[in-house]
């Protein structure tokens, strides 16, 4: 009862203050009235009265504060303190006992003999040091009025040390229960914004071996951002074989996602650690990841499965949580999207010089809509000369492989030259994961059970313009597509065991690049030469050699007619035998001598009107950046989920809590 009157007589004396007190402007001639007070006259320490500040070492404050907040009400209202107010949800807990009284050292900065003290620069650098990583985990950006710089001051300018209570019961402060390194796995969905800083984290931490770096923007301009490792990041190594993962193609088939920035992680932990496997892994492989093809599908699909556990009683929503976001922001299917090119094989297969490697892409692809998204892609995998790629879908249990599209109108077989390496390919990673290849038939994936877990694209889910035949047709990449469980957007609780199930056949399935054979064609003077081909007697799919004359070529065990060519030069054939279980790639070099250039009887070059290296002819990328003001997409973009926080009871806005 007493404190109620307290309050109330200290309101009134507010309300009498806001007539007679010292905010009041001097009007002329009133000072000599006595109405007014000197200018020089100092205000008074008061009692801080603050709920969030209760525990600060020290008891009176002064207003205005360090944020020029005129009064207790002001302050008591505002964003700043409503973030204190909520940050121990927010952060979980953790770091909250620092952030509240640094924030306090703010916000009712201490009062001695009238004058405000300022907190210390370095308490505010260590706590920033330690919490940083906390506000990124909820993608929220460092309070500004937490800048060490700005508001917090030097010992030699008398400060004083703004966390003084705490330390008495807990003297350690370096600790602070959270110096995780960013390497250490967090089995849980990462938005955008926690993805981007863990792979960039990851890839400084491990700067040796690894570097991060973006292929291009999605439709509303997200980063399609890689992670790379590799003894020497950034650059392809004479005879060093490339691969690629890529997941979340569809926006809401999640478990790649989440394990391909695991295993960013893990290879950069396990390399530092000198785990031998990973180092011989890294030292012979580039390997590139791709974590999100489709964050902004991502974005709905995430925002859809909060909203559809949410409202589990609201009848009025219609739970679309399995199907939003797999579309890109322009709703399209970024796996029917490539160019068509198995169409183009079908209709030429027979023909006597045909080949079914490097087709071109018609120009009449650009005149259709291709999302961002493809383009980048496209673009990224003819600039580099991958071998091997996987691309991780959901939905089913089970690793396909091309051709995607049938050679009919219904699902159907279609096998490619290739069968048996891309046979051979699935097995590696059905065959690795715990139970994708088991023989029991009632589990998820269960109709593949008599087919070891792998299944024929074309024969298992016809679909044309897909990326895996894009890939095998149009480049020297071999890509499979891995279904990684019936649930396309499982429980948050299911990915540490996605991440078992699936680790090893992860390791695998990237060493399985160093099979079949690969060398360099070179001149007779030994240079090596850029484009010759590399084919095996009995299949029309050649392989090109690279910048320095270096090729792969993924073979099954067995005997093979190898035969290297070039323009201009002789053609020489080899015999090689690949014994079974073979751990490495054979080395098969050829030396191709001159000879006079002869008209080549080549259909091909008639039947391939333009060009491999026409690429964009209509230059679509300039139409991407002109297509609408950054403003515009920055304000479709989706808040963060603890935005409606700091918004739901006034106009406020705070945009200084978000990132970027
Ligand atoms: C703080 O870290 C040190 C090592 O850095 C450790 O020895 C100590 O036990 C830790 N203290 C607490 C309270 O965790
Ligand atoms: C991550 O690194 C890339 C360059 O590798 C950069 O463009 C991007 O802005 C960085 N993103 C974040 C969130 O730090
Ligand atoms: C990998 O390469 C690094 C740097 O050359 C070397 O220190 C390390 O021993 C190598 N590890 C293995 C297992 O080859
Ligand atoms: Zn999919």
């Amino acid at each position: 009862m007493r404190s109620v009157w307290t309050l109330l007589f200290l309101n009134i004396l507010g309300r009498c203050w806001d007539i007679w007190g010292f905010p009041q402007r001097c009007k002329p001639g009133s000072y000599f009235q006595g109405q007014c007070r000197t200018p020089e006259e100092k205000p008074k320490c008061t009692d801080i009265m603050l709920t969030y500040c209760k525990d600060m070492p020290y008891s009176t404050t002064m207003y205005p504060n360090l944020l020029e907040q005129k009064s207790r009400n002001e302050a008591e209202q505002s964003v700043e303190y409503l973030l204190l107010n909520v940050v121990n949800s927010l952060l979980n807990g953790e770091c909250s006992p620092y952030i509240l009284m640094l924030g306090c050292s703010i916000i009712a900065p201490r009062c001695e003999n009238h004058k405000i003290l300022k907190p210390c620069r370095s308490t505010c650098e260590s706590v920033h040091k330690a919490c940083d990583r906390m506000f990124e985990r909820i993608g929220m950006a460092w309070p500004y009025f937490l800048d060490c710089d700005r508001f917090f001051v030097s010992e030699e300018e008398g400060c004083y040390d703004p966390l003084e209570g705490l330390r008495e019961e807990e003297p350690e402060m370096d600790n602070l229960s959270i110096e995780e390194s960013s390497s250490t796995i967090q089995f849980m969905y990462h938005s955008n914004t926690q993805m981007f800083n863990i792979l960039n984290k990851t890839a400084q931490e491990c700067s040796h071996i690894s570097r991060t770096y973006s292929i291009g923007q999605s439709f509303e301009r997200k980063d399609l951002l890689v992670i790379e490792f590799s003894s020497n990041p950034g650059e392809h190594e004479l005879l060093k074989p490339e691969v690629k993962y890529i997941g979340n193609m569809h926006g809401n088939e999640v478990m790649g996602r989440e394990l391909l920035i695991y295993l960013a992680q893990y290879l950069c932990t396990e390399y530092l650690l000198g785990n031998t496997r990973i180092q011989t892994l890294i030292n012979t492989t580039r390997i590139h990841i791709l974590p999100s093809m489709n964050p902004d599908g991502f974005e709905l699909a995430l925002s859809e499965m909060n909203r559809g556990s949410d409202s589990n009683h609201d009848e009025d929503i219609i739970y679309t949580g399995y199907t939003a976001g797999h579309y890109n922001a322009q709703n399209i299917d970024l796996n029917r999207n490539f160019p068509d090119l198995t169409s183009f094989v079908y209709d030429q297969r027979r023909l006597k010089y045909f080949r079914n490697d490097h087709i071109h892409i018609p120009d009449s692809y650009w005149l259709g809509k291709v999302a961002p998204e493809t383009y980048a892609v496209m673009k990224w995998i003819r600039s580099i000369p991958f071998v091997l790629s996987a691309s991780f879908h959901g939905g089913e249990l089970v690793v396909s492989y091309p051709y995607d599209l049938s050679k009919h109108p219904q699902n159907m077989f279609s096998p490619t030259p290739d069968e048996q390496v891309f046979r051979q390919l699935a097995r590696t990673y059905a065959y690795a994961h715990s139970t994708m290849s088991s023989q029991d038939t009632d589990r998820c994936g269960g109709k593949y059970a008599d087919k070891e877990g792998i299944v024929n694209g074309a024969q298992w889910y016809n679909k044309i313009g897909g990326m895996g035949d894009f890939n095998y047709l149009h480049t020297n990449c071999f890509e499979i597509t891995v279904e990684l469980g019936c649930d396309k957007f499982p429980a948050e609780d299911d990915l540490s065991t996605g991440w078992l199930e699936n680790k090893e056949a992860l390791l695998t399935f990237l060493e399985s690049v160093h099979r079949g054979i690969k060398g360099i064609v070179k001149d007779e003077d030994g240079h090596g030469i850029k484009g010759a081909t590399v084919s095996i007697r009995g299949n029309r799919h050649f392989i090109t050699t690279a910048e320095n004359g270096d090729y792969w070529r993924l073979l099954t065990p067995g005997t093979h007619i190898v035969i290297a060519s070039a323009p201009g030069y002789s053609k020489v054939m080899k015999r090689v035998h690949l014994p079974a279980h073979m751990q490495k790639a054979g080395r098969v070099d050829f030396v191709l001598k001159k000879v006079p250039l002869e008209p080549e009887i080549n259909e091909l070059n008639i039947l391939h009107l333009g060009s491999y290296e026409r690429f964009d002819p209509y230059n679509l990328l300039a139409q991407y950046y002109t297509r609408e003001t950054r403003q515009n997409v920055e304000e479709r973009q989706e808040k963060p989920w603890w935005w409606p926080y700091f918004t739901q009871l006034g106009n406020q806005n705070p945009s200084w809590l978000l990132r970027n």
